[in-house]
């Protein structure tokens, strides 16, 4: 993707460049004595749209945290685009964040901005672009996301939850990042919107060549736009693969997800279908 607000050349370390955008090694979490992860392992790779799965409290979100460093990891490394992020300077950390967005779980848009001021934010935050341009940034990316231009001029509050989720994830994209992390971005939409936000997302990560981490409990997006699937359960990374691959793993959890009712519905519903199993199921 060329950037129009890309970093000076020189803050570019160009020993990172062949490194995957996002590489977790031997992470633990802890909230006092709460042990939230232990020896956990994930890399999202180039160009992937990587789904994170796990039961409800198993640490998706401290792993988002972490890896974007809102919380500091109690042991292991994090590297992002190879830089351990536990040695980089303040001005290389700027760098760094540079080269991703977050859409959280709760949206957080500004609620007394309309939807441009919010996507302008970032923009305000790491660049001197003058005003103008900046706008006219923000509209392209308002655009970008299927948002129609009068939306712009909207406050958040009234957008629909579809609409307000695009705004997010525009805002997300304000900087052309390469790497985009989202938490759970279609709960508690319709699942006609649902849809249209996992299809939005595909087309996006295609376009832009962008690598996207995706904390989801929605098994259609699993089945339909991710490329692998990381399952956290008992503190760590259990198993990486496709869905199909993950159906045949026998860990407990992953089981009964991929193989409960609402599973196998969203296989049978995935295009292109996966190949027919070789021990058939039971309905
Ligand atoms: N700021 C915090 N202080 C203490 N405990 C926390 C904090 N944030 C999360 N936790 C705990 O960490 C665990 C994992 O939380 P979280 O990552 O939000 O789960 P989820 O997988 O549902 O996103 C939970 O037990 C939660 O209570
Ligand atoms: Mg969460």
């Amino acid at each position: 993707m060329t950037s129009v607000i890309a970093a000076p050349a020189e803050d570019q370390a160009p020993s990172t460049a062949e490194a995957p955008p996002v590489r977790v090694t031997g992470l633990v979490s802890r909230f006092g004595d709460n042990i939230i992860h232990e020896n956990l392992n994930l890399t999202a790779n180039r160009g992937e749209v990587l789904g994170v799965v796990g039961g409800s409290g198993s640490g998706k979100s401290v792993l988002l945290n972490t890896i974007i460093g809102l919380k500091v990891p109690d042991g292991g490394t994090v590297k992002l685009f190879g830089q351990d992020m536990a040695d980089a300077s303040r001005k290389r950390w700027n760098v760094i964040e540079r080269r991703w967005g977050v859409l959280f779980q709760q949206g957080a848009l500004f609620s007394n901005l309309t939807v441009r001021e919010n996507v302008s934010a970032p923009l305000h935050e790491h660049t001197r672009l003058p005003r103008r341009e900046i706008d006219h940034l923000a509209d392209l990316k308002i655009a970008l996301v299927g948002l129609p231009a009068r939306a712009g001029n909207l406050k958040p509050a009234e957008l629909s939850g579809g609409m307000r989720k695009r705004a997010g994830l525009a805002r997300a994209l304000a900087m052309d990042p390469e790497l985009l992390f989202l938490d759970e971005p279609t709960a508690g939409l319709d699942p006609i919107s649902a849809a249209a936000f996992d299809t939005l997302i595909k087309d996006l990560s295609d376009s832009l060549d962008l690598t996207v981490f995706m904390i989801t409990h929605d098994l259609d997006t699993l089945y339909e736009i991710t490329d692998r699937i990381a399952v956290i359960a008992d503190k760590h990374v259990v198993a990486t693969g496709s869905a199909q691959e993950l159906e045949k793993n026998d860990h407990p959890w992953i089981q009964e997800y991929f193989m409960g009712p609402r599973g196998r519905a969203a296989a049978g519903k995935a295009t292109p279908q996966p190949a027919p199993q070789a021990t058939p199921r039971t309905s």
